[in-house]
């Protein structure tokens, strides 16, 4: 049960559907209708975007239709919505591929209001979407409050979260993109006592090897609970094992 005056926050990501763990993904679901957060953050790649991708299909991952894919995504979001005030999407770079693809092509820009993620998934929800481009020179980010804020991921690297905290110059920030669980927490030197973390959510997705480069070895099935206060806040990265998850207060949640 959160202090009076605080909020709850439900932070998740990288379901990269339709490579999504299902059995997660309903977990986390159910964790969301249990605390009813006040602010539930997606942190991107919630589609996999594979369609309009430059890279072959990976070997031995089922090919799907986009528009089921992005209807899936619809109603997630829909479910999510109804136990929630506050409904965020932050872009991740492979919703961006739609961008991508329709800036490269004609028939990309005839098609790119019918299907680009930005579009559909808001059309007819309260959904707070943040492109993953900016033209104005600002990061784009989500600022869940004055101290931290929520962006898909600046970095792939081996210590990503470590580096986030560099980038956000002074504030929290949480992050998707690595697949990894990790935080990286210090003292804010200017208020002596406070902290200033960096932290990501892990992802909803099966662990294969979709990109060259990953590691999924190192990827966890997780999300992101935070309790806002008026002057802290408490992060906690909760991961999803055999199907189940563990809430702060002890309580099991199962799909
Ligand atoms: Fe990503």
């Amino acid at each position: 049960m959160a202090k009076r005056g605080s909020k709850t926050m439900l932070a998740f990501g990288d379901l990269h559907i339709p490579q999504h763990n299902r059995r997660a993904v309903e977990v986390f679901c159910r964790a969301a209708e249990r605390i009813q957060p006040d602010l539930v953050v997606c942190l991107g790649d919630l589609l996999d975007c594979g369609q309009f991708s430059p890279h072959l299909p990976t070997y031995g991952v089922p090919e799907t239709e986009y528009l089921d894919d992005l209807r899936e995504a619809g109603a997630l979001l829909d479910r999510l919505q109804k136990v929630c005030t506050r409904l965020v999407v932050v872009e991740g770079n492979h919703e961006h591929r739609l961008d991508r693809w329709a800036a490269a092509t004609a028939e990309g820009r005839g098609a790119y209001s019918m299907l680009a993620p930005r579009v559909q998934l808001t059309r007819g929800r309260r959904c707070i979407y943040v492109p993953y481009g900016s033209a104005d020179g600002r990061y784009p980010h989500y600022r869940v409050n004055s101290r931290i804020i929520a962006v898909h991921g600046w970095s792939y690297a081996r210590h990503a979260t470590k580096n986030h905290l560099a980038v956000s110059q002074g504030k929290s920030v949480i992050h998707g993109h690595t697949h990894r669980a990790d935080a990286s927490i210090v003292q804010n030197i200017w208020s002596p006592g406070r902290v200033i973390e960096a932290r990501s959510a892990g992802c909803l997705c099966r662990p294969i090897p979709l990109y060259g480069a990953g590691r999924p070895v190192e990827w966890v099935n997780a999300f992101i609970l935070g309790y806002l206060g008026r002057r802290s806040d408490t992060l906690y990265t909760i991961p999803i094992v055999d199907d189940r998850c563990i809430l702060p207060d002890g309580a099991e949640v199962a799909a």
